[in-house]
């Protein structure tokens, strides 16, 4: 995969909601992990800080999104489930610099909806809390992410973004789910470029 340097000093002091400012660190944020890595759902049910059950669910293209999803589940003692497309991104599908690569043409396209394995349905009822973690593409999240929301009812959660990019913020990615799904109820979003477990922790408890 193309190496994706975005330097956003300026934009990446903001978040989403009362996000720190600990997420302006410029990364190089692609990875060399495999497209083609199958789907994980791990249910290892351990306490939570926060009272609240949580999910941990993450799409992730080429394995970095994954790392932070697992580091973060790991902390707060989470479940996890892997957003699956049903066709997986191959590193030609990732140009961002051919306009017609699959990604490029799916974000050209705010209605696009690429299909997930299983229709993207992961069983909620057990939680009241639900990461949802992408890669920013666009400096957005990825339709798949749409996909993945509109697959499930998330009526009387609440859904806490996270990402990893190489040095975008989340603020944008944030607007954009809320604006695109109003009824449902957001937390407050969170750049996993690094992770600190003392911040992490502390940003878990604090939602609601
Ligand atoms: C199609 C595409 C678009 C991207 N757009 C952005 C962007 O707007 N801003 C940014 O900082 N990084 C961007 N990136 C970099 C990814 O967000 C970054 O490498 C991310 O950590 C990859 O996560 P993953 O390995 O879980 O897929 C883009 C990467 C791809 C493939």
């Amino acid at each position: 995969m193309k190496k994706f340097a975005f330097i956003m000093v300026l934009a990446a002091l903001m978040g989403c909601g009362n996000a720190q400012n600990n997420e302006n660190k410029e990364q190089n944020g692609a990875s060399t992990g495999s497209a083609t890595e199958t789907a994980t759902v791990e249910q290892e049910q351990t306490p939570n800080n926060n009272t609240m059950k949580a999910l941990v669910t993450y799409f992730s293209a080429s394995g970095v999104t994954r790392n932070a999803a697992n580091e973060l589940a790991g902390i707060i003692g989470a479940d996890l489930f892997e957003i699956t497309p049903e066709t997986l991104y191959t590193e030609a599908d990732l140009d961002w610099q051919n306009k017609q690569s699959r990604s490029s043409v799916e974000m050209a396209d705010k209605t696009s909806r690429p299909a997930l394995k299983d229709g993207g349905k992961v069983d909620l009822a057990n939680y009241d809390v639900v990461y949802v973690g992408f890669p920013i593409w666009w400096y957005t999240a990825p339709t798949i992410i749409n996909t993945f929301i509109e697959a499930n009812d998330f009526t009387g959660k609440t859904i806490v973004p996270f990402a990893t990019s190489g040095g975008s913020n989340i603020k944008k990615s944030c607007e954009d789910l809320q604006a695109a799904y109003p009824d449902y109820k957001f937390g407050e979003g969170r750049l996993l470029n690094s992770i600190d477990k003392a911040d992490i922790e502390k940003w878990a408890a604090s939602v609601k």
